[in-house]
């Protein structure tokens, strides 16, 4: 190989181990992400390639050569016969086979025309008023408050989704808490690097989560209610169409996916317009603007990172050979603030025109399935809260989620009048 390419594929797998273990650079990730938009649209890192392009992302999530690395042929019986066995005794992961989010194919598409109906923005549509009488719920609680400054992300952004899930999922008030659990353990397991003594905490909440489904699903065997999930057990009951694994596996899916993606928008989006109050007076002035705003925090600071990719075959990409086989991770957080496609891209403007061009829920197969739900719960939670306290202010002593996945806040301390 001539020297120069030598050097930049050495300097680029440095930038990949940063981005892999360093948690300074999780907590503030975009100067590494400059560093690699510098070095190329599609960079070879040390463990697989890299990119911070827009065009590059949408390339590789639109292509039919990448996979998600899974399998994609779920139902056949080999295939069944390796998850059984791999499976015995292991809970379910939710981001594992025989998951939506993990697989391609026909069984991909099987899963997601189970649950999409749910999703459609019609159907959650219908869900505004339920999700702004939670909020404003919330918000009483927050009220009552006795003391002037307290922490936002507990009690109003990392309730409203887990309540707004729970509802939709026919999850009684008694089993919020393992949810809860279960998703504190799933976000560390999505770091590749964590520490080995954070397994256990994982194996647990997992195994924990997996049990009382298990129990669940059980109950609305006996007692189906109007819930998502009781019509998942019905419909397999007389279809047949999704074993006991798979149903548990989407179960955690939708709980997984639904919840820390949008704690994370909502602290996120309290940052930054109270960091920015000039923002907030033109939302104040023309509050027509708010999905807008909550597109511009989303572009800004993407709750979910990164995504990966897995080639199928021998490819091209950005002009690189791409072999079968080889992982493309794909920096969502760059891939939005890329200048050829957002003009002064670090700035937050809420009138920002072409905003809807991110790609904070991917792209592709597995657009994300929630995006309409997602996008009500930013709307009504920020707006309610912003109208509730209109004196709100940032206090010290905020600090970001450590994570290299997902980007949020785990404590942002306002002062409510
Ligand atoms: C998939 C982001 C909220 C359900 C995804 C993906 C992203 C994403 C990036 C695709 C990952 C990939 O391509 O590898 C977000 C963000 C959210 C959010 C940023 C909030 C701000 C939700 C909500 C739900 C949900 C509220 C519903 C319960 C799903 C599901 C998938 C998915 C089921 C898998 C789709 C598939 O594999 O076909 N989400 N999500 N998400 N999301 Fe979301």
């Amino acid at each position: 190989l001539p020297r120069v390419a030598v050097r930049r594929s050495a300097r680029a797998g440095d930038l990949q181990s940063l981005l892999l273990s360093d948690p300074a650079v999780w907590r503030e990730p975009y100067d590494l992400h400059e560093r690699v938009r510098a070095a190329g649209p599609l960079v070879r890192g040390r463990f697989s390639w890299v990119s911070a392009s827009h065009a590059v992302a949408r390339e590789v999530l639109g292509s039919a050569d990448f996979g998600m690395g899974g399998f994609d042929d779920v139902s056949s019986p080999r295939v069944r016969r390796v998850l059984d066995w791999a499976g015995r005794g292991a809970p379910v992961h939710p981001i594992e086979p025989p998951s939506m989010l993990a697989v391609d194919g026909p069984d991909h598409t099987r899963y997601r025309k189970l649950v999409s109906r749910v999703f459609t923005p019609r159907s959650v549509e219908g869900l505004r008023g339920q999700v702004q009488a939670t909020a404003d719920g919330l918000l009483d609680d927050l009220a009552r408050a006795p003391e002037p400054v307290v922490d936002v992300v507990r009690p109003f952004a990392g309730r409203l989704p887990v309540t707004v899930i729970c509802d939709l999922l026919g999850v009684p008030v008694e089993g919020r808490s393992e949810v809860r659990e279960f998703e504190a353990g799933l976000a560390m397991s999505l770091e590749a690097v964590a520490p080995w003594r954070q397994f256990r905490t994982v194996e647990g909440a997992l195994r924990g989560f997996d049990d009382w489904v298990g129990r669940h699903l059980e109950h609305l065997r006996r007692a189906p209610g109007e819930d998502l999930l009781s019509r998942l057990v019905t419909a397999t009951e007389e279809g047949q169409r999704l074993t006991e694994r798979e149903l548990r596996a989407t179960a955690g899916l939708l709980v997984a996916a639904g919840f820390e993606t949008t704690v994370n928008l909502l602290g996120s989006a309290v940052h930054l317009l109270l960091a920015n109050p000039d923002q907030l007076q033109v939302l104040r002035a023309e509050p027509d603007l708010w999905p807008q705003a909550v597109e511009e925090v989303l572009r800004l600071e993407s709750p979910v990172q990164i995504v990966g990719r897995q080639a199928l075959r021998d490819t091209a990409v950005a002009g690189q050979e791409v072999r079968a086989g080889s992982r493309v991770v794909l920096l969502l957080g760059a891939a939005n603030r890329d200048p050829a496609v957002f003009e002064d891209p670090a700035r937050f403007d809420v009138r920002r025109e072409n905003v809807r061009e991110h790609l904070a829920f991917s792209a592709g197969r597995h657009f994300c399935l929630g995006v309409a739900l997602a996008r009500l719960e930013g709307e009504v939670g920020l707006r309610s809260l912003f109208e509730r306290f209109p004196g709100m202010r940032a206090e010290p002593g905020a600090r970001r989620t450590s994570t290299r996945v997902l980007r949020g806040w785990e404590h942002l301390p306002v002062r409510l009048r």
